[in-house]
């Protein structure tokens, strides 16, 4: 099945990053929020992302013109019946997507595949709230979307062949690296990431290092491009500890418990760099600044 039409549900952090991602690579996108507000702000953040492209040097201005003329925002769900692909990015919260998975199961087209970008809900628990768990497939993409070259797909219990297929093909045309991973808690680099930043925070929590010994520890040591605390910050620590709590559900294992200090700073509303504190202080533009 050839993709042409994109319907990306949120145009958050990750469905904007997304919706640059399509519309740089050639698709048509319609992008969907709850209100114009939301719909418009990911529509500014995808314009000032490819506005910095040009800049560079990367993108040319015509080349960025005829990407945003092929984003269509919209507050609309109805508009997903046109999609031949839709690809969910909404908050990670499963009573939200469900609903919305119900919704857009009786509006798509028969032949459609609905993806979700979760990075821990089981894709088979959503997949059977829709009448197409054959075309149901979790398509988990990395932060920031443009610049990381993964995605994860997952095969919930009844994904076809067919539309693991699409997925694939979908994938490299995006420009991604696709790996398939089952339907387990945390699929695959959730599974290896959550207990390697809970490791940090424990030992932050422990006295064994500060911070920045712990960051640099992984930077320059492992050559990792963020360290775990910095990465968490980037994440969202309420993003984190959400993700601990579907994996330790799921696998009955401490690693995956939430360290008491990760829980704390979430009860303090520090969430990380969106709410400008967390493990760092962050000013207002996302930059690291003193405290
Ligand atoms: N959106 C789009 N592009 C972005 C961006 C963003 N939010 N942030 C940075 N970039 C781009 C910059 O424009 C720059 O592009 P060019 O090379 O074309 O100029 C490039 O990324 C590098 O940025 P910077 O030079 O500003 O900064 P940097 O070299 O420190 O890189 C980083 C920033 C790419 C975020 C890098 O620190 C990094 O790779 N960090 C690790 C990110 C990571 O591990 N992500 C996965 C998180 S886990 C996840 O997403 C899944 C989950 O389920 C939790």
């Amino acid at each position: 099945m050839t993709i042409k039409q994109l319907y990306v549900a949120g145009a958050g952090l990750m469905g904007a990053g997304i919706a640059q991602t399509a519309i740089t690579a050639g698709f048509d996108v319609t992008i969907r929020e709850v209100d114009d507000n939301l719909v418009n702000r990911g529509v500014e953040n995808v314009k000032r992302r490819l506005d910095s492209l040009v800049q560079k040097g990367k993108l040319h201005a015509a080349e960025r013109d005829a990407a945003l003329a092929r984003l269509h925002p919209t507050t609309s769900l109805e508009a997903a019946g046109r999609a031949d692909f839709v690809i969910e990015a909404i908050t990670e919260n499963f009573e939200a997507k469900r609903d919305l998975f119900k919704r857009l199961d009786g509006i798509c087209r028969q032949e459609a595949i609905l993806a979700s970008n979760t990075s821990s809900i089981p894709i088979t628990r959503m997949a059977a709230v829709t009448k197409r768990p054959d075309r149901f497939i979790g398509m988990h993409f990395f932060n920031p979307v443009p610049v990381m070259p993964l995605v994860e797909l997952i095969r919930g219990r009844d994904t076809s062949d067919a539309t693991l297929a699409t997925t694939l093909e979908l994938s490299k045309a995006l420009g991604k690296t696709p790996i398939t991973s089952l339907d387990y808690p945390g699929f695959i680099v959730n599974r290896m990431l959550v207990p390697f930043i809970n490791e940090a925070i424990r030992a932050l929590m422990e006295g064994l290092g500060t911070r920045e010994d712990i960051d640099q520890g992984a930077r320059l040591g492992l050559h990792h491009p963020m360290g775990p605390l910095e990465l968490a910050d980037f994440v969202g620590l309420d993003t984190h500890l959400y993700i601990c709590g579907v994996l330790y559900e799921g696998l009955h294992d401490p690693r995956f418990a939430a360290p008491p200090l990760l829980r704390q700073l979430v009860d303090a509303g520090h969430f990380g760099r969106k709410s400008g504190r967390g493990f760092y202080r962050y000013g207002p533009d996302g930059s690291r600044v003193p405290d």
